[in-house]
């Protein structure tokens, strides 16, 4: 028989090497335990039902309970009980619609050099088998998990829903916090009680603004550095779902997965499909540890491996300063300011293509435009190399305008249903990238645009979701596989053009911060976070990212952009910019001397700690919600420095609120007691140990004021 394998949302990627001790022991006689730094994760099979079971993932003092019982691994629908939602939901060809699972097989594998276990069931009676992976990152409490479901009959099996995991919590009273946003206001974090019944955070059209990053701690533990916290987030990048059931007086269930809402899979004979990895962990150590264990995750296990400890350069993009209009005199102009000030990468935004005038044409055509650019672009690029300068373009490669030549030729390739407006977003409908002319077209046509240009960055926006997702030709049955599809070939795309072109950084943008999650991160470099540029916003926008995600791949620009209407300083804009990877989006061509000089002094200042704010571990210290004030510390991984990033929002009047009659001591985290430091702007020398216990007075007295502070080790 032919094997098919789908796997919907699988990297290209090679196998790492095997680390650490035995995270995994045991046999299906006596039960697996998965041990993490601080978690245990117990699953045994249940002598009567023969169907393996698990219990919740906690601490590791559990050992001290005797194994057994639980909950299944992989719940399905069983006709006898429906004690805990269904993960997998079928429909076999006589119509039947529950799945009565027998344990086949578990063993230990090497899956990406690490080991996993893997646990095969089947159903009783009929041809599906389901398989369950559990693959911990020991070192960051991590477990990975996903299933696939494969059909070893000869008729095709409709797989209804496929969740990637299922995460049972004792019973208990809980709150859960999730990162919620819109347009120009991503990754808000929001909590809640979990009170009877399913709290759901999905995405419908394939944008997010939030993420599937989740904590879930016990009611009334209120401190951030310390406590237990259930943890998890999804890697996938189109529809997805986490759902939080609680029954009442019982257990919590969390489930997550792809979001099978408008959406089904004919898994035909031979069939293997495979659910995207859900993350979950345990900790100790807060929500603060949480967003460590999954920022540094992000970081090592995601992150392409060759640029993963490469320094992001400083940008210069051209958006803010030109929007649509560009041409190469005014390009190299902004390109010359940006070399003088220490600017290392010179990124063209959006304009540059076939018929762009506005954002009503062009989209689909990926050539330049010979009317802005009569000597082509690599007439301009070569400007910008001969500065010293690398060069960067944006593209939307989903998306197509009408008014274009890729639409007028191929009607057929735009996603839309007969018989309906073709209703436009933002001028623009979405190519059908399940299908396999449309991703040829898109691999070739970016191709010869990397090939034939010395282009160093590929800005890649997503400024549409999917809706209207039909497929005019195929079967209904077949349409409803689009979403996947079309998620597949991307991820396909994007793993081509890296092994293509290996040396392109690659930003994730879609309007902003609209599809910021893991998959994506697996093969972009970099996220654009929000396309709110404004500091005193930034500071919200920022601290919701860095939640979940390592701050080598948040990109700020500081702009002339000032929405919020407060006049914020250049310097203060830099500050703030500089929690990540630093750009500008000025139009720098008009800048005096006076703008020029600072921001070669900030962009040298962040160069010298670009290697601790991108690479090291970061402490969020003051949250800006809970007051006016924003505090991060990153701490070099060698522990040989450590960066303060202060901010004053509105000023505190004395003893007015509580938050002015509050302590102003700054309490540093992550570094050795006994080591001595120097912390710049304060007198003398000071141990780790009363940089974390005392303190430090907070420096800035001012409204919307701020400091970088260097602290070293001596
Ligand atoms: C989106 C992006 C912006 C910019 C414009 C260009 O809105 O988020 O950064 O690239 O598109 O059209």
């Amino acid at each position: 028989m032919l094997k098919k394998i789908v796997c919907l949302g699988c990297a290209l990627l090679g196998a790492g090497m095997l680390r650490g001790a035995e995270p995994i022991t045991g046999t299906a006689a006596t039960g697996w335990e998965i041990r993490t730094a601080g978690s245990l994760y117990r699953l045994t099979v249940d002598p009567k039902d023969n169907i393996v079971k698990s219990e919740f993932l906690g601490p590791l003092s559990l050992d001290a309970r005797p194994a057994g019982g639980g909950l299944p691994e992989v719940p399905v629908p069983e006709g006898r009980r429906l004690i805990t939602r269904p993960q997998v939901e079928v429909t076999f060809p006589d119509g039947v619609r529950d799945v009565e699972l027998t344990f086949e097989s578990g063993e230990i594998r090497t899956i990406d050099g690490r080991p996993t276990l893997v646990i095969r069931q089947r159903d009783k009676v009929y041809p599906l088998r389901i398989t369950a992976y559990i693959r911990p990152v020991p070192e960051l409490d991590i477990l990975e998990k996903w299933v696939d479901v494969h059909n070893f009959g000869k008729k095709e099996i409709r797989v209804a829903n496929l969740l990637s995991g299922t995460l049972f919590l004792p019973r208990d009273q809980y709150k859960v916090t999730t990162l919620q946003g819109e347009w120009g206001d991503e990754f808000v974090p929001e909590t809640t009680t979990l009170t009877t019944g399913t709290k759901t955070i999905e995405v419908r059209d394939h944008k997010s603004y939030g993420s599937s990053f989740f904590t879930v701690r016990p009611q009334g533990d209120e401190s951030y550095t310390a406590g237990p916290v259930w943890f998890g987030m999804l890697l996938y990048s189109g529809n997805w779902r986490v759902d939080f059931h609680k029954r009442f007086s019982d257990f919590v269930e969390i489930q997550g997965g792809i979001n099978f809402w408008d959406a089904s899979w004919q898994l035909t004979p031979g069939e293997t499909l495979t659910a995207p990895k859900m993350l979950v962990g345990y900790t100790r150590s807060g929500e603060e540890g949480a967003s460590q264990r999954v920022s540094d995750y992000v970081r090592t296990e995601l992150l392409r491996p060759a640029k993963r400890e490469q320094p992001r350069p400083v940008v210069y993009n051209s958006w803010y300063a030109t929007t649509f209009d560009v041409n190469e005199t005014h390009q190299y102009e902004l390109a010359k300011v940006a070399k003088e000030i220490g600017v290392e990468l010179f990124m063209m935004d959006d304009g540059w293509f076939k018929g762009r005038l506005d954002d009503k044409a062009g989209l689909g055509d990926w050539t330049v435009d010979k009317t802005k650019f009569p000597n082509g672009l690599n007439s301009l690029i070569e400007k910008i190399n001969a500065l010293g300068l690398d060069f960067g373009i944006w593209v939307e490669p989903e998306m197509v305008n009408p008014n274009s030549d890729l639409y007028r030729a191929h009607p057929d390739w735009i996603v839309h249903y007969p018989n309906r407006d073709r209703g436009l977003y933002r001028h623009q409908s979405t190519l059908n990238l399940a299908r396999e002319d449309v991703y040829q077209y898109l691999l070739k046509s970016l191709s010869d645009l990397l090939s034939q240009h010395n282009i160093k960055y590929l800005k890649w926006d997503h400024n549409r979701g999917l809706s209207q997702p039909g497929w005019p030709g195929e079967t209904p049955q077949k349409q409803l596989e689009m979403r996947l599809r079309y998620m597949n070939n991307l991820y396909r795309l994007l793993d081509e053009l890296r092994v293509r072109f290996p040396d392109v950084w690659f930003e994730n943008c879609s309007s902003g911060g609209g599809r910021v999650d893991g998959e994506m991160l697996r093969r972009m470099d970099i996220n654009w976070t929000s396309d709110h540029t404004g500091a005193i916003s930034r500071q919200f926008i920022q601290y919701g990212y860095l939640a979940f995600m390592p701050a080598n791949t948040m990109l700020g620009l500081v702009t002339h952009e000032d929405y919020e209407g407060f006049e914020l300083s250049l310097d203060y804009k830099f500050n703030v910019t500089m929690q990540g990877v630093l750009g500008i989006g000025y139009d720098i061509s008009k800048w005096g001397p006076e703008d020029r000089a600072l921001a070669a002094e900030k962009i040298a200042l962040y160069k010298a700690i670009r290697p601790t704010v991108q690479g090291g571990k970061l402490y969020r210290l003051i949250s800006p919600y809970s007051g006016e004030r924003t505090a991060l510390e990153y701490v070099a991984r060698d522990g040989s420095e450590a960066v303060l990033m202060l901010y004053n929002r509105e000023v505190l009047l004395k003893e007015v609120t509580a938050e002015a009659s509050a302590s102003k001591k700054l309490l540093l985290r992550g570094l050795e007691p006994s080591a001595r430091y120097t912390a710049e702007g304060y007198e003398g020398t000071f141990t780790g140990a009363y940089l974390m216990e005392t303190g430090l007075d907070w420096p800035l007295g001012k409204a919307f004021t701020s400091r970088i502070i260097r602290v070293q080790r001596q």
